[in-house]
């Protein structure tokens, strides 16, 4: 078990115009566990994607420290794979080859690399497709490679930052199925950064709520309806469970606390 640690973490930006520093997140304490799944859910502008790049190594704090088993991460790390909402895959290569990628970069002989990408296209439902180019793939297929190159270094952490966003409502909630699939098989901790309510309730066993302006978890609560979905439930008779509607109507609240007051 692999824990990613978050110890106080603040971040400040530098304003454009040479003003005071702005800050973005503030005092953010987060503990992932390698068997969970944390999703980290706020409004636009509330430092989702700031906090998932210091997670990942490729911001450093103003104050704070991220930890990778009690070990301070100076950049980005093979135990840490991220995941953005574009697939950022390598249109020049195909399917097999983006996903070997990460093992050309560490050296592994071509025949390994092949054999590695083969099991990850099967796992991530993409048998036989290894060939295909980037542009001969869908939305949905593309982030799967996305997924699987992401899993090829035998990372402890995924970190996704919106990484069906982009997609239509039915691939989507394929795509959430099979990020919880992916996630139980795999003993990776997942840290998943999304605007949707519903995503975050059936995906999470831990949602995070982040607040606007600075940028600061105002709540840390379990979830356990993904377990349902593991075990068979549609979404939709998981979506229709009393506790599914009571914790949507609370993490509305919690997000939307002070809109009326924005828009005033
Ligand atoms: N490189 C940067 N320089 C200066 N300010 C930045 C930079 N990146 C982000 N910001 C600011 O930091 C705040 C948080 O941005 P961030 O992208 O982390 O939010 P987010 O929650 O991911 O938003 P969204 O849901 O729209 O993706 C915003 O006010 C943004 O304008
Ligand atoms: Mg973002």
């Amino acid at each position: 078990m692999s824990i990613l640690s978050l110890q106080s973490l603040s971040l400040d930006y530098a304003d454009a115009r040479g003003g005071t520093a702005r800050r973005v997140l503030d005092g953010i304490n987060l503990h992932i566990a390698s068997d969970e799944f944390v999703v980290v859910i706020g409004r636009s502008g509330s430092g989702k994607t700031s906090l998932l790049n210091l997670a990942a190594g490729f911001t450093q704090p103003s104050e704070g420290r991220v930890l990778v088993d009690g070990r301070d991460i100076d950049g980005p790390g093979a135990d840490r794979a991220v995941v953005f909402q574009d697939d950022a895959l390598y249109p020049w290569l195909n399917a097999a080859d983006n996903i070997a990628f990460p093992l050309k970069l560490r050296g592994l002989p071509k025949a390994e690399r092949l054999q590695r990408a083969e099991e990850l296209l099967v796992k991530v439902g993409l048998e036989g497709a290894g060939r295909k180019n980037i542009c001969e793939l869908s939305g949905g297929m593309r982030q799967r490679v996305g997924i699987a190159r992401a899993l090829a270094s035998d990372p402890r952490f995924l970190l996704l930052d919106e990484p069906l966003g982009a997609l239509d409502a039915l691939t989507r909630a394929r795509m959430q199925l099979f990020l919880l699939d992916v996630w139980s098989r795999s003993g990776t901790g997942a840290l998943l950064i999304t605007h949707s309510i519903d995503e975050a309730l059936l995906l999470a066993t831990r949602i995070i709520v982040l607040a606007p302006a600075p940028g600061r978890v105002i709540a840390d609560i379990p979830a356990e309806f993904g377990q349902a979905l593991l075990g068979g439930r549609s979404a939709k008779d998981v979506k229709a469970l009393a506790g599914f509607k009571s914790l949507h109507d609370e993490l509305t609240a919690l997000i939307h606390a002070d809109d009326e007051e924005i828009a005033a």
